[in-house]
């Protein structure tokens, strides 16, 4: 059995009479450990398969299985739960509460999970030693370089030891100095055992993964081994 499989999924946006395709019968499927990148055009799909496997958005047809379960049919307190514990999101735009401190904002999803003052504690130190912010801590977001930024937001994406992360873009807002960073980070975590799928534009970072998924109109246009 496949740990996550995307059957058949499909994805329509309606606007008036206009019908955009944006998952076109996308068939995907995702090991444990794996480190996948996907490419493609803007506009190809990308954004919303992931949104698709995080959760995020639901298909207008077709499946997503994890270990076999349709997680798309589970009620919402488990989706809710499975978005919160199982896995980890990194954006283009980090989205980080920028009044919040860096502790603060990776907080967050551990006061969702329901973790114990000192067990927080723990867990976030851990994380901002993984992504070497540690001395930042009380340094509020909004203070930070966009690098650094991101780096708070891959550690918050760890602190409750998700499953899977999914990554969208997640240096096209940064210079080739921090991207490199970001990238070597995700090589450690990768190195780890995570599970990363990665949406990049830059051939080059796409060629660190393991697998490249090529996505054209909404469709998987063909999958290399790396
Ligand atoms: N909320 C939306 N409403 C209408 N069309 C959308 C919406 N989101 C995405 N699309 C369309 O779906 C297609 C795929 O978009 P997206 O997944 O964001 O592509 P990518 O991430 O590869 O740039 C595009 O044609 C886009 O315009
Ligand atoms: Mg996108």
């Amino acid at each position: 059995m496949c740990w996550i499989e995307c059957k058949d999924l499909q994805k329509e946006y309606r606007c008036g009479s206009q019908v955009q395709m944006a998952l076109n019968h996308v068939n995907f499927k995702l090991e444990q450990g794996e480190y996948v990148a996907i490419v493609g055009r803007s506009g190809s799909g990308k954004s919303t398969l992931m949104n698709m496997l995080g959760l995020i958005d639901t298909p207008t047809g077709g499946s997503i299985l994890w270990k076999g379960e349709d997680i798309l049919r589970f009620p919402e307190y488990k989706k809710t739960r499975i978005r919160n514990q199982m896995i980890g999101y990194v954006f283009q735009a980090f989205y980080l509460e920028p009044s919040y401190t860096v502790y603060q904002n990776i907080e967050m999803p551990l006061l969702i999970a329901g973790y114990s003052r000192s067990e927080r504690r723990a867990r976030i130190l851990s994380a901002l030693q993984e992504v070497g912010l540690s001395g930042k801590k009380r340094q509020r977001a909004d203070s930070l370089s966009g690098g650094e930024k991101q780096r708070v937001s891959i550690a918050r994406a760890l602190v409750n030891q998700p499953e899977l992360i999914l990554a969208d873009e997640p240096c096209g807002n940064l210079d080739s100095e921090n991207t490199e960073i970001i990238m070597k980070l995700f090589d450690r975590l990768h190195g780890e055992g995570k599970t990363i799928v990665l949406i990049t534009h830059s051939q080059e970072d796409a060629e660190r993964a393991k697998r490249k998924i090529t996505m054209k109109d909404g469709c998987v246009l063909h999958e290399t081994l790396l």
